[in-house]
């Protein structure tokens, strides 16, 4: 019976499968080089890279050691890298006071890297989690149950002019405070800096997937706990509109590039945003997201080399102009063969 079974079916979107040739014909989305920036972590000293135990891959790098990957990079075809510094303990205090410091570490980077690379474009974080001791993005309230909304984004203001004025080409406050970026694009402009750009992490989750960056920075470690929550200023998992009121507003406010973070589990948001506005979206894929196809594929449970790059695609198909990932490297290295 089943061998006589025939369709009369005009439609068969099979057709279009049949062949390697067809299936490349009618590809939709297309990853490269051009299509990600790198997130490097930068350490103080001369010292050898400091593996991130939780982010395989991953290291802490000196300046030196930073500025020959951002060479490599940049020949592998990546436009551009955001930087993270990881400070001593002993630098960090309450208000975060280093993130000030007009010869600080994260400047020292940008300088040098900029010096050697010019044409790589340099992101900077903008945000005080580094910094403090508590862990947090901003100072704290007198009352130190809550982030100091207004206060904090005063100092990130002086600390987006201090980036600028190192030579970097955009900062990314990731921060989450209401109205900072009309006040940083305002700073900015005043002190002359009309050509920076801002690439704002516009819906940045309260997520659980951060947790290997913190280790990295050591903002977890900071605060003593690994549970640190920045749930009064980071969106709620649970939310999908709040995310647009967000991306609208930064947009007002003179962001250049918003940003969805963590990008896999948030492929409705990068969607949303994408439909919503005409400015390029940026989406991270974050340490969590990492870590998690690392440890699946070190079990042999996954495929490492399929589920990194079907993470990634399925990150631009949603909609995402530009991916930050610690996969950077390893994508250009593949793509640029
Ligand atoms: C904080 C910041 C975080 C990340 C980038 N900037 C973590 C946080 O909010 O605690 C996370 C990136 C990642 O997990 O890869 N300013």
């Amino acid at each position: 019976m089943s061998q006589e079974f025939k369709l009369d079916l005009p439609i068969r979107p099979r057709r279009l499968r049949r062949t390697a040739g067809l299936r490349a014909m009618v590809e939709e989305t297309v990853l490269r080089p051009a299509d990600f920036i790198a997130p490097l972590f930068v350490i103080d000293g001369k010292g050898r890279p400091e593996p991130v135990k939780s982010m395989p891959g991953v290291s802490r790098l000196n300046i030196t050691d930073l500025v020959k990957e951002c060479r490599a990079l940049a020949k592998l075809g990546v436009p551009a890298v955001a930087l993270f510094p990881k400070l001593d303990a002993k630098l960090k205090d309450a208000d975060g006071t280093r993130a000030l410091d007009e010869d600080g570490l994260i400047l020292r980077a940008v300088r040098a890297v900029k010096k050697a690379v010019p044409g790589l474009t340099v992101i900077t974080d903008i945000a005080l989690d580094p910094y403090t001791t508590h862990g947090h993005d901003g100072v704290l309230t007198p009352a130190q149950d809550d982030v100091d909304n207004d206060r904090t984004v005063g100092i990130l203001c002086e600390m987006a002019v201090l980036h600028a004025e190192a030579g970097v080409d955009i900062v990314a406050p990731s921060d989450m405070m209401d109205g900072r970026i009309g006040a940083i694009r305002e700073v900015l402009d005043i002190a002359d800096f009309t050509g920076t750009a801002i690439m704002a992490y516009s819906a940045k989750f309260n997520s659980a997937y951060y947790g290997p960056f913190r280790d990295a920075v050591g903002s977890a470690k900071a605060a003593g706990t690994n549970v640190l929550s920045k749930a009064t200023y980071q969106l709620n998992p649970a939310n999908r509109r709040e995310s647009l009121i967000e991306a609208t507003l930064d947009v007002a406010e003179g962001a250049d590039i918003v940003m969805v973070k963590p990008a896999g589990p948030y492929l409705d948001i990068i969607r949303e945003v994408r439909d919503a506005s005409t400015t390029p979206i940026a989406a991270y894929q974050v340490s969590g997201e990492y870590a998690q196809i690392h440890a699946a594929a070190k079990l042999g449970w996954l495929d490492y080399e399929r589920c990194r790059h079907e993470s990634l695609l399925a990150i631009k198909r949603a909609g995402a102009d530009l991916i930050l990932t610690y996969f950077a490297k390893e994508m250009a290295t593949l793509l640029s063969k």
